[in-house]
């Protein structure tokens, strides 16, 4: 099988910038409320790690795995929750972080299961966000980037569970 044709879309000093600012955004709104940021595996790993280590106040980490892509390219409307991340929310003030949206579906889906666990706030943060492809109606509250209709690789996100590792954010050709 040939090699996949790869080209950057978003480097890291531009994925670092991101962070700053988003960490930035962040901080102004949530310094005072110990905070849960709740990480959507596995792809929000890496952006977790960042965006974390530039909040100097005092919070507490989470995750949650959702699943949505059986494999490949294409979604599945279906999403299902992996069992034993089940974190206790009630009456704190939730940050939702995660890799990209696409359809919107997976985060519509994670809100929803979320707020019936009461928290005092809920709010949403993507590393990137695909608004062309949305399907399910869906504000951020925080987003990094804006990225085009393309499948996107690195930084955390994968084809296949492969390229999570790479530093820059890659766009696959078709
Ligand atoms: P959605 O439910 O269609 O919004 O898809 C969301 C999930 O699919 C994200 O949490 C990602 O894990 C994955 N995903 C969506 N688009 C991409 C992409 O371009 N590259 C890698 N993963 C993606
Ligand atoms: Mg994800």
């Amino acid at each position: 099988m040939n090699s996949p044709v790869m080209q950057v879309l978003v480097s890291g000093k531009e994925i670092d910038a991101t962070v700053n600012r988003l960490a930035k955004e962040i901080t102004r709104d949530f310094q005072d409320k110990n905070p849960v940021i709740l990480g959507a595996l596995k792809g929000s790993f890496m952006f977790m790690a960042d965006l974390v280590r530039q909040l100097h106040f005092p919070l507490e980490i989470d995750f949650v795995r959702c699943s949505s892509y059986e494999s490949g390219r294409h979604t599945t409307s279906k999403v299902k929750l992996a069992p034993g991340l089940d974190p206790d929310i009630r009456g704190r003030q939730v940050l939702v972080v995660e890799d990209i949206v696409d359809t919107g579906i997976t985060l519509a889906f994670l809100k929803a299961y979320l707020e019936k666990k009461k928290p005092a706030s809920l709010k949403l943060c993507a590393l990137a966000d695909k608004p062309s492809r949305r399907v399910a109606p869906l504000a951020l509250d925080y987003t990094g980037l804006t990225v085009p209709d393309k499948f996107v690789v690195g930084y955390g996100m994968d084809f296949n569970e492969k390229y999570r590792n790479l530093p820059d954010i890659y766009f696959l050709e078709d």
